[in-house]
C-alpha cells in the first residue's frame, strides 16, 4: 500500500514496484488524481483507494479491504503528506501558518504518519505477516526552519528508528528516506522544470522521483534488511541540512 501515491514519490514508488513485479494499491484523496496516476503507469497489479488517511478510524478495514483487492498486504510506503506551501501558499517561518492550518498539516504529517505506522504494524503482527514499512520523512528535518512541517518529519525519523529496533525481531522491517528538494507538484512554487539549476544542492539539480524509488525498491527488497530503523538522506548534498 502506497499512501500519496497518485503523484509525485509515491507515484514513482509504484510505478518502480510494479515494474519489479509487485502489486500495489495506491491512496490518495484526490479520485481523478489516482485514476490518472494509474493510466500513467498501466500495470494490470495495480488498484486505487480514495482515503482521506486523516480519518484513522477507517485504518483496519482499509488494510483488509487492500488485501483482499490485491491478494494480500505485507508492505505499506508512508509518502502522503502535506507542505507548507500547498497548504498555506507560504513557506515555513514562525509568522507563515495560522493555527487551522497547523491542525490540516498536524493531522497528516504528525498525528497519522505515527497512528498509520501503528496500525500497520499492528495488522502485520496480528496476522504473523513479515513485511516492510517505509516512511517518507524530509532532509527538512535536518534544517533550521521553524513551522511544524519540518518537526514533523523529525518526528516521523525518531518513530522510524523506535518502531524498527521494535519490530524488526518480528520480521516487520521499517526504514525511511528523507529526500532534498524532489521535482514533485509539492515544490512546484519554486521547481519550475526538471533542469532548472538548484545550487542548494551540491549535485546542482533537483532530485527526480525515480531516484527516490528505486532507493525505496532496494530499502524495501530482501536486502534492505541489513538497514533496519533507519532514515536514509537522498538529499544531493543539501548545503542546508545538517545530521
Ligand atoms: N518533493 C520534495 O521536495 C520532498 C522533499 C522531502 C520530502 N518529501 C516528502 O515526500 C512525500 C511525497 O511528497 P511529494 O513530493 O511526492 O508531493 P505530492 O506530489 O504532493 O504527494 C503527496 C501525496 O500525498 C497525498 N495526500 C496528502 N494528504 C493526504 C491525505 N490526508 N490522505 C491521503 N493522501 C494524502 C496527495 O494526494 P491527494 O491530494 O490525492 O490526497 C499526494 O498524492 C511526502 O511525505 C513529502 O513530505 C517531498
Amino acid at each position: 500500500m502506497i499512501t500519496g501515491g497518485g503523484s509525485g514519490i509515491g507515484k514513482a514508488i509504484a510505478k518502480r514496484f510494479t515494474d519489479a513485479g509487485a502489486t500495489v494499491v495506491i491512496v490518495g484523496r484526490n479520485k481523478e488524481k489516482l485514476e490518472s496516476a494509474a493510466a500513467e503507469i498501466s500495470s494490470p497489479r495495480l488498484e486505487c483507494m480514495q482515503w482521506d488517511i486523516s480519518d484513522l478510524s477507517l485504518c483496519e478495514s482499509n488494510f483488509k479491504r487492500a488485501a483482499e483487492l490485491i491478494g494480500g498486504l505485507n508492505g505499506f510506503v508512508n509518502a502522503a503528506a502535506l507542505g507548507s506551501a500547498v497548504v498555506t501558499g507560504r513557506g515555513y517561518e514562525p509568522w507563515d501558518i495560522t493555527e487551522e492550518e497547523w491542525d490540516t498539516l498536524t493531522d497528516v504529517n504528525f498525528k497519522a504518519a505515527f497512528f498509520m505506522m501503528r496500525n500497520e504494524v499492528d495488522f502485520m503482527r496480528a496476522r504473523g505477516i513479515r513485511g516492510n514499512i517505509l516512511n517518507i520523512a524530509s532532509n527538512a528535518a535536518c534544517m533550521d526552519i521553524t513551522g511544524s512541517y519540518g518537526a514533523a518529519k523529525q518526528a516521523v525519523i525518531k518513530w522510524t528508528r523506535a518502531f524498527g529496533k521494535r519490530f524488526g525481531s518480528d520480521g516487520i522491517i521499517i526504514n525511511g528516506i528523507a529526500p532534498g528538494a524532489t521535482f514533485t507538484p509539492m515544490i512546484a512554487d519554486y521547481a519550475h522544470a526538471i533542469d532548472q539549476p538548484y545550487e542548494r544542492h551540491a549535485i546542482g539539480r533537483f532530485i527526480r522521483p525515480d531516484e527516490i524509488a528505486e532507493l525505496a525498491l532496494y530499502l524495501m527488497s530482501n536486502y534492505g534488511e541489513i538497514i533496519c530503523g533507519h532514515t536514509v538522506v537522498a538529499d544531493g548534498g543539501d548545503r542546508a541540512a545538517t545530521l
